[in-house]
């Protein structure tokens, strides 16, 4: 019994959980290509938090090194494959180690703000899903949880009238 409330408990909160209904801003990932001696695309713009994967099409090795030390992919052989994920916003310029003259960049913009709908307070947002019922939304998981919870109050009082 006890196993089943602590599960049913934890779907509700689960369900409740911020971001449950509503799918929040996601990182991306994004490619860049070595094909003929370059990066394609040479610049890239992407948001704090995203990745970029460089995969070396050429049947030459080279690397993806940033100028300022942030990463460094290593010698990439041909088919090969390097995610690097970008937290802090800024400029970073890259290059490849054995073909200076192989220049890239990455711009990291910091991630967009989230829309008005997404930031609205926890409050309004549980009353707005607690309005969608059964079909929309974890209203009825609400419902469930307060019974659960009267439950266990029910539970608890009888024990304590079996000690007392
Ligand atoms: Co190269």
């Amino acid at each position: 019994m006890r196993t089943v409330v602590v599960s049913l408990l934890a779907a509700l909160v689960v369900g409740l959980a911020p971001g449950a209904a509503s799918s929040p801003a996601r990182a991306a990932t994004h490619v860049v290509e070595i094909v003929d001696f370059a990066y394609a695309p040479a610049t890239l713009t992407i948001q704090a938090g995203d990745t970029v994967t460089w995969t070396n099409l050429d049947a030459d090795a080279h690397t993806a090194t940033a100028t300022g030390g942030a990463f460094d992919s290593g010698l990439l052989d041909e088919g090969d494959s390097y995610s690097f994920t970008f937290a802090q916003p800024g400029t970073y310029d890259y290059l490849c180690t054995p073909h200076p003259f192989m220049t890239g960049r990455i711009v990291v913009v910091a991630a967009a703000a989230p829309t008005p709908a997404s930031s609205a307070g926890s409050l309004p947002d549980v009353a707005m899903r607690a309005r969608q019922g059964w079909d929309g939304g974890p209203g009825w998981q609400l419902a469930l949880g307060l019974l659960l919870l009267a439950a266990g109050a029910l539970v608890a009082a009888r024990a304590a009238a079996r000690r007392g």
